[in-house]
């Protein structure tokens, strides 16, 4: 009896010592703020060698929600919970009400129309597989990374991939050079016309700069880190105007060594253990048929990428040892999806059945999203994969840096949830840092980064775009399932919703307008939560719907 009791205690005991250590686990380091010193800005999160803010995911108990929030205002992944309430007086029915009807006798006030959203997510109604969130790899990020000290790097590290950070677990990897590189290269610049590759190799950018920062991500990340692949160019040989830009198509003599190119570069790659989970069939094909841009690219009009995905890469992929290697078309802005499926399938109707996914950058985002959602109906077994996005490339951006800028984090969620609702399964962020400037670039073409490297001071910045990539990242791991959510009320809020392979509902939602809105999110016929929207915020909600015990 005694030493029972005793047992009874000492358990007791350890639970309490367990769950406070838990506690103390769940204890986040605070974004360092830092007021950019200009109007209109939110902060940035400084980040040195000593201190770097964190973010853990806490489980929510069953009968629970978690919330997590940023906003213009300066939250940064703030925390708070609650419980899931029951509609008490509600028979049951069915999406009753728009608005804050639910029994009222007066007609509600218009500011209650308009600042409350009635928002039902529908767990049986489900739709694709979440492959992940990631950033990416490119000489640029490599080289302002490795400007820090050996613990700032590992301060960087930890912020992308790491437990207490945004746990990416996607990397897009250039094969070859890239604007975001000091100079252009390939990897069989000589001898030319040579088709057996012979003297292909790796360069040092690879060994020095890209595979380090892969192998340091992997070591920390909590799921496999999937990796993309893309080439800007090949060796200029290949191609009809002999330069590395311009308008330039491949010679097609040499679409076979080409397709072997890619095949050579997974297997160098896979020989330093880094494996190769997709390639695309070339960055941005429209660059060197209309070349408004003037860095490494390759021309391919929509019949001859069929011809060579058909004839060249397709099968050489299949039949080599790599054969799992994902193949996704077309890597280019949405409103050119239609047209160069339409173009490849009317080539060579294998060229599509070669395609595993299709991949598509934001550049074009002025098109509607539903574009995709149309691909996704044409080609019901493809994955849609979003490959390239970033802030500060487009003509009519006067500024290429806008530090501190919550639009451009706003921008970054619109695009997301758009993508997600409409079949998208993974979302890759360009260029992971850059310097204060958005380079290196050897084109000049500078853009803005979610963080920018202060070398010379060994510390980086997290500008609001690295939190607008956590609330997905952080939260919404590979397995999950979008599911559908229906709007109930004049008013809403941007939003998409999923269930994890566990049973929890993780909910995302932007509020863009500069006023309070109040949300009910319906889970159930009988059970609901409210969430308070602060103006300019973005909010990722993880619900554990099953009943306490
Ligand atoms: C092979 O490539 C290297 C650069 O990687 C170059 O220095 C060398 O000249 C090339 N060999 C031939 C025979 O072209
Ligand atoms: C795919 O490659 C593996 C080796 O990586 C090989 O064992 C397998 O037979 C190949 N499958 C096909 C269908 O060629």
């Amino acid at each position: 009896m005694a030493i029972s009791k005793a047992v009874g205690f000492i358990a007791t005991i350890l639970l309490l010592y367990s769950l406070n250590a838990l506690g103390q686990e769940d204890e986040d380091l605070p974004c360092n703020r830092r007021d950019v010193g200009i109007e209109g800005r939110s902060v940035v999160c400084v980040c040195t060698a000593t201190y770097c803010d964190t973010i853990t995911r806490r489980d929510p108990e069953p009968g629970t929600y978690v919330v997590y929030t940023s906003s213009n205002a300066g939250q940064r992944f703030e925390k708070s919970s609650g419980r899931i309430l029951e509609e008490v007086n509600n028979g049951g029915t069915e999406d009753d009400a728009p608005a804050a009807g639910d029994g009222a006798q007066d007609p509600p006030e218009a500011s209650q129309i308009w600042n409350n959203v009635v928002l039902r997510i529908r767990t049986i109604s489900r739709h694709q597989y979440i492959e992940g969130f990631g950033g990416s790899v490119t000489d640029a990020a490599a080289i302002n990374w490795r400007k820090l000290s050996d613990a700032t790097q590992q301060q960087f590290i930890d912020s992308y991939f790491g437990p207490k950070g945004l746990e990416y677990n996607l990397i897009r990897v250039p094969i070859g050079g890239c604007d975001f590189s000091e100079h252009p290269y390939t990897y069989a610049e000589t001898p030319w016309h040579d088709t057996t590759l012979s003297n292909f190799s790796l360069s040092s950018e690879d060994y020095f700069l890209k595979l380090p920062m892969i192998r340091r991500s992997q070591r920390v990340a909590t799921d496999e880190i999937k990796i993309t692949a893309s080439t800007w160019s090949p060796p200029i040989w290949m191609k009809t105007n002999e330069a590395i830009t311009g308008f330039g198509q491949l010679r097609p003599q040499y679409y076979q060594a080409y397709a072997d190119y890619h095949l050579r570069f997974i297997e160098e790659y896979d020989k330093i253990d880094v494996k190769i989970w997709a390639i695309t069939t070339t960055n941005e094909p429209i660059n060197g048929i209309v070349p408004f841009v003037q860095f490494n690219s390759l021309g391919w009009a929509p019949s001859q990428l069929g011809r060579w995905v058909a004839n060249n890469l397709g099968p050489t992929i299949r039949n080599s040892p790599y054969n799992k290697t994902l193949i996704l078309g077309v890597d280019d802005q949405r409103y050119l999806l239609p047209i160069y499926l339409a173009g490849m399938e009317r080539e060579d109707p294998k060229s599509i059945d070669y395609l595993d996914g299709i991949a598509v950058h934001w550049y074009g985002n002025f098109f509607p999203p539903q574009t995709l959602s149309l691909i996704q109906n044409r080609y019901p077994d493809k994955i849609i994969l979003a490959t390239e996005a970033c802030e500060g490339s487009m003509p009519w951006h006067l500024e290429q840096l806008a530090i501190g800028s919550w639009e451009r984090a706003r921008r970054y969620v619109t695009s997301i949830i758009d993508d997600l609702n409409n079949f998208v399964v993974g979302w890759i962020d360009w260029n992971l840092c850059l310097s204060p400037t958005g380079g290196p670039n050897w084109a000049d073409n500078f853009v803005d980064a979610p963080i920018l490297v202060y070398g010379d001071k060994d510390e980086f910045i997290k500008q609001p775009m690295f939190y607008a990539m956590g609330h997905f990242s952080k939260f919404i791991p590979r397995g999950a399932r979008r599911v559908t959510v229906s709007r109930a009320s004049l008013a809403t809020v941007e939003n998409v919703a999923f269930i994890k392979e566990n049973g929890n509902i993780v909910v995302v939602l932007q509020n863009r307008l500069r006023r309070v809105m109040n949300v009910k999110l319906r889970i159930s016929n009988r059970n609901y939560i409210d969430i308070v929207m602060e103006e300019r915020s973005v909010k990722t909600i993880e619900i554990n719907p099953s009943t306490p015990a």
